[in-house]
């Protein structure tokens, strides 16, 4: 079905009062497509000073489009924001979870924040509810909030659900990927709860697979770690490239032209960032291990992928020789493009190490550099992106933001010290760069 078509599709009548609790990257798109839906949607945080922002429809976080559907829903008063899980709860039919679950030290996933609002919930339950998790979770989570809300929840108010709703949202794409996706996975116990989700969907035109929730737990973390298997062995294969002179470009070409395999999520680069594919894979390799199965090809494609970090910086010092007192120009700190999340950014960690190694570095982003400046201590931070590479010895492409593609690069030559380019991204045109004069080198090529 053409977009067009499945956006005429999208927007039917929706009933339901519902509560997302988490207004971060994942909530607040959750939310205000609810209501965008036609639903009564109730945005819960813990984080008073997000609230208080998103009360006055400042949105914290960048993604494009979003600030639109929320301004619009507000105005129609189908969504509201508030700190107080139990009003919400009250006067909701579905809940979502939808907080953060990030890694532990020990790579597990760390659940206290789905087990404090479980035990929140419990003790707001006054009628039936249906409490989904759209937080991704290890497999049998759903299990655990089940028994934690017996736990806590009164004798009189047992009528409620647990169902598993993994999203599958890109950053950057979140409203597309919500409003058009390829599938909408429901993880259910009883026929009610199965009755309610459909329903509530009714208005998205996409397949929907009814599973129990433990599958759907783990269609979520299998679907990631998928994905980023992908990203491991195309950057696996980008070696070989480099080794015997080939093209990784044109080896995904290639195999992705067999439909079997297709050619997405293919790009070889300084690999995957991001706060799902690192600390998914890391839970997934924590579940299986615990339920007593290692999960050693996960093990490989986290290390495949930390690698091409420093592949990329042991390919610079390769031209530069020395890293002290180089000047470096990194552009892009985000850990893809049209988002400013620097979580687990493959960007950071390069900057670190040149840092470590002693260069100065300039680092630009349309975007992000105001969530970078909190992590990065050292770097300094230019809007302009001219000004980052003035006096560079090195330019690094971490970001493929649309942005770069555009600049002036016969102005970036004059500008730089020594015209060198690393694109982390293969993303710039290498034989235009090339001809221009500029020293270039790429991932696999
Ligand atoms: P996030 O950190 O941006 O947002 C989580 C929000 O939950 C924060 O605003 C935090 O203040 C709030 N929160 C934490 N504890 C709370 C509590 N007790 N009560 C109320 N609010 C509380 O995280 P995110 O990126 O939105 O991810 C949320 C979940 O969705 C994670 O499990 C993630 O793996 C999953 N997910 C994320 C994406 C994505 O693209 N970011 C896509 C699919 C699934
Ligand atoms: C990813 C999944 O694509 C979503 O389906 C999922 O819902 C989400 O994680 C999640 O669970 O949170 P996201 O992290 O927003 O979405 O971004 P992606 O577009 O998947 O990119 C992830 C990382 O992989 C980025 O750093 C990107 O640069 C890298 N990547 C992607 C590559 O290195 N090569 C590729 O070919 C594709």
């Amino acid at each position: 079905m053409g977009k067009k078509m499945k956006r005429k599709n999208a927007g039917k009548k929706g009933r339901f009062n519902i509560c997302v609790i988490g207004a971060g990257y994942v909530g607040l798109v959750v939310a205000s497509c609810f209501a965008k839906l036609k639903n009564k949607v109730i945005c819960v945080d813990s984080n008073q000073e997000k609230v208080k922002l998103l009360k006055q429809s400042k949105i914290p976080n960048f993604e494009p489009g979003l600030p639109a559907i929320i301004r619009d829903a507000v105005k129609k008063k189908r969504l509201s924001f508030t700190t107080s899980i139990s009003e919400a709860v009250k006067k909701s039919d579905i809940i979502f979870i939808a907080v953060g679950t990030p890694p532990r030290k020990d790579g597990e996933a760390d659940l206290s924040a789905v087990e404090n609002v479980a035990r929140t919930i419990a003790q707001s339950l006054d009628s039936y509810k249906l409490i989904v998790e759209k937080s991704t979770v290890p497999v049998q989570t759903g299990i655990e909030i089940k028994k934690t809300i017996l736990r806590y929840t009164s004798k009189r108010n047992k009528d409620f659900d647990v169902a598993s709703n993994p999203e599958f949202l890109r950053e950057g794409k979140a409203i597309d990927d919500f409003l058009y996706p390829d599938r909408i996975v429901i993880g259910v116990e009883t026929k009610r709860a199965e009755k309610i989700l459909k329903k509530l969907y009714e208005p998205i035109k996409a397949p929907v697979l009814v599973t129990d929730i433990n599958t759907a737990e783990i269609i979520k973390h299998a679907s990631n770690s998928f994905l980023a298997t992908k990203i491991s062995f195309i950057n696996a294969v980008a070696r070989v490239c480099e080794e015997a002179g080939a093209d990784v470009r044109k080896v995904a070409e290639g195999i992705g032209m067999d439909a079997r395999i297709g050619r997405r999520f293919l790009d070889a680069g300084i690999g995957f960032g991001g706060s799902c594919f690192p600390k998914d894979v890391e839970a997934f390799i924590g579940i299986s291990k615990k339920l007593g199965y290692r999960f050693n090809l996960l093990e490989e494609v986290k290390n495949i992928n930390i690698s091409q970090r420093r592949h990329l910086v042991s390919k610079i010092k390769e031209e530069l020789w020395i890293i002290k007192d180089k000047n470096i120009a990194v552009l892009g700190v985000s850990f893809k493009p049209d988002t400013d999340d620097v979580r687990e950014s493959p960007s950071i960690d390069i900057i670190n190490y040149l840092l470590e190694e002693g260069a100065k570095v300039r680092v630009s982003d349309p975007k992000a550099l105001s969530k970078a400046s909190e992590l990065l201590k050292g770097a300094h931070f230019c809007k302009d992106p001219y000004i980052a590479v003035k006096n560079a010895d090195c330019l690094i492409l971490a970001t493929e933001w649309k942005e770069f593609a555009e600049l002036d690069f016969r102005r970036i030559k004059r500008l730089m010290r020594y015209p060198f380019i690393a694109d982390g991204r293969n993303f710039l045109d290498r034989d235009k760069l090339r001809r221009a004069g500029f020293k270039y080198i790429g991932i696999g090529r």
